[in-house]
């Protein structure tokens, strides 16, 4: 009787796996902070796609460790980069079988650790950071993406990307926006898992949102339709579910929401102390970002719910 009242079901249609893959390695990783979740080799991530395939998951979204940092985070744009040659691998593995999703920014590949290039008095410089942005998409779409992810909150970096792409014959690629990506405490694993440090304790807070507000991410997710966005993001999750319910009720495009690297280690490390019942609380915790509005969810959750729901 509950199975048939249910208003709300967790399916693997709806699960995107972050994935990480770094340059300098032959074995895969373990991430402290995110246990079961590692840094691959190009070959380790071949092979961990191949599972997540079989389990019916329908996409992924690649993070990139590469050997060397600058200040523009150039290797992002590199043809050979770690990304761009683990997305060729993947078209070659898959085809049109499994979505491949790059996260498009240059945080893992400055040394400074911003989502974009500096001014000379330290502040992240957008507009400039835009023409980067474009040249990172025209490589990941060339080495085979399906979508791509901007995800570094430049004003307008929908529109620029959406016109280079249009520009350079990848019209059909389209872009998941992460449009209300909030300045969270909770991406300290994912910093970890990326090897990322803000240089003199800086934050993200000149140019993600501030917790405190709901209706900016309202226009911030209307700005970037308008610019061309395919799908919009709420990020993180379970503490945002009123931005999810909002943008839910007020925009009819795809939605996704982030189930952060903070969301998942909060859970993982309460269950390793048999605080909490792990599988139940992710079932849980998936289960009400759907209700709450979500089509799709970003979530290191993703092969071990596959697991089960198979
Ligand atoms: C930035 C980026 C971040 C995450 C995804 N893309 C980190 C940040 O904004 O500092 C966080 C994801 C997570 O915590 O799981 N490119």
């Amino acid at each position: 009787m509950r199975r048939l009242v249910a208003e709300t079901q967790v399916s693997v249609n709806d699960l995107i796996a972050p994935l990480f893959v770094r340059e300098d390695i032959s074995e895969p990783q373990p991430i402290v902070s995110l246990p079961g979740v590692m840094q691959h080799s190009q070959e380790s991530l071949r092979a961990e796609v191949k599972e997540l395939a079989q389990l019916g998951i329908p996409g992924i979204v690649l993070f990139g460790l590469p050997n060397r940092k600058d200040a523009t985070g150039s290797e992002a744009w590199n043809p050979d980069g770690v990304v761009q040659v683990a997305l060729r691998n993947l078209r070659d593995d898959h085809g049109d079988s499994i979505v491949s999703i790059a996260d498009l920014c240059v945080d893992e590949y400055t040394d400074h650790g911003h989502c974009g290039v500096l001014t000379p008095q330290g502040y992240v410089d957008n507009d400039a950071t835009l023409e980067l942005y474009q040249k990172v998409a025209l490589a990941q779409a060339e080495a085979g993406a399906d979508m791509v992810a901007p995800s570094g909150m430049m004003d307008g970096q929908v529109a620029a990307i959406r016109q280079a792409l249009d520009a350079n014959g990848h019209q059909i690629t389209p872009i998941l926006a992460y449009s209300a990506k909030y300045a969270s405490a909770e991406y300290g694993p994912f910093r970890e898992a990326v090897d990322v440090t803000i240089s003199g304790g800086g934050n993200r807070k000149a140019y993600q949102q501030d917790p405190a507000n709901r209706r900016e991410s309202m226009e911030e997710i209307r700005l970037d339709i308008a610019e061309g966005a395919d799908a919009v993001m709420v990020k993180p999750a379970l503490a945002y579910l009123d931005v999810i319910a909002a943008a839910r009720a007020e925009f009819d495009v795809p939605l996704a929401a982030y189930h952060v690297s903070g969301e998942y280690a909060m859970l993982k490390a309460a269950a390793a102390n048999g605080w909490i019942d792990g599988p139940a609380t992710a079932f849980e915790h998936l289960t009400s970002i759907k209700r709450a509005g979500a089509d799709m969810i970003l979530t290191y959750l993703a092969r071990e719910v596959a697991e089960i729901l198979q």
